[in-house]
């Protein structure tokens, strides 16, 4: 049976982020044999212009995409939008499509009790946007993040894990039909 493999994208740069920590807990909810990365270098990207040529970081980024069966992106939300950084490096995959087709899935996580759902539903548009594939249950708002990390930085909340399996479970459903 083929191996999938899975890119994972953080919309947060830094270092304790709660979303990159949601993220490393795929790589145990994932089926075994599955490959899974988190893209490193977001903030290498440059300022998306149209007629720019791709740099090293862009062409990175593109190929990470294109290599991967399925995309997982959580991020949180900045001024009830999607964090520059992120829509920044969506924005250059537009002309060339990297995302067209591709199973995406879009999780959003705050600290407040909103769990991030206005930037989660800006994040769904760009996602159409760009042509991902997806269904009803390809996005996830996690709200009061903070209460759901453990101190040894992994998600503890067990209704959590339940919902990101969930979020696994689906992702590899779309792929594999
Ligand atoms: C400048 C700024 C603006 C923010 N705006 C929002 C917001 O609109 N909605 C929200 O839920 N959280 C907002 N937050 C709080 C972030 O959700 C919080 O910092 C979150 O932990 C960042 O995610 P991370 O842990 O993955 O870095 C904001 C934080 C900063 C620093």
């Amino acid at each position: 049976m083929k191996s999938f493999s899975i890119l994972g994208i953080s919309g947060s740069l830094r270092p304790d982020s709660t979303n990159t920590i949601i993220l490393s807990a795929f790589k145990g909810l994932l089926p075994a044999d599955t490959h899974f990365q988190i893209f490193q270098g977001l903030d290498e990207i440059p300022h998306f212009s149209p007629g720019l040529d791709d740099t090293e970081a862009v062409i990175r980024f593109k190929k990470a995409i294109q290599q991967a069966d399925g995309v997982i992106i959580c991020t949180p939300e900045y001024a009830f939008g999607v964090p520059g950084t992120l829509k920044n490096a969506l924005d250059w995959t537009v002309a060339t499509g990297d995302l067209n087709d591709k199973p995406v899935s879009a999780i959003s996580a705050s600290p407040l009790n909103t769990g991030g759902d206005k930037a989660l539903a800006s994040l769904l548009l760009t996602l159409t946007a760009l042509g991902t594939r997806r269904n009803d249950h390809s996005s996830l708002s996690i709200p009061n993040i903070k209460h759901k990390i453990g101190p040894d930085k992994t998600v503890s909340d067990q209704e959590t894990l339940l919902a990101l399996k969930g979020q696994c479970d689906n992702l590899m459903t779309i792929i594999a039909s």
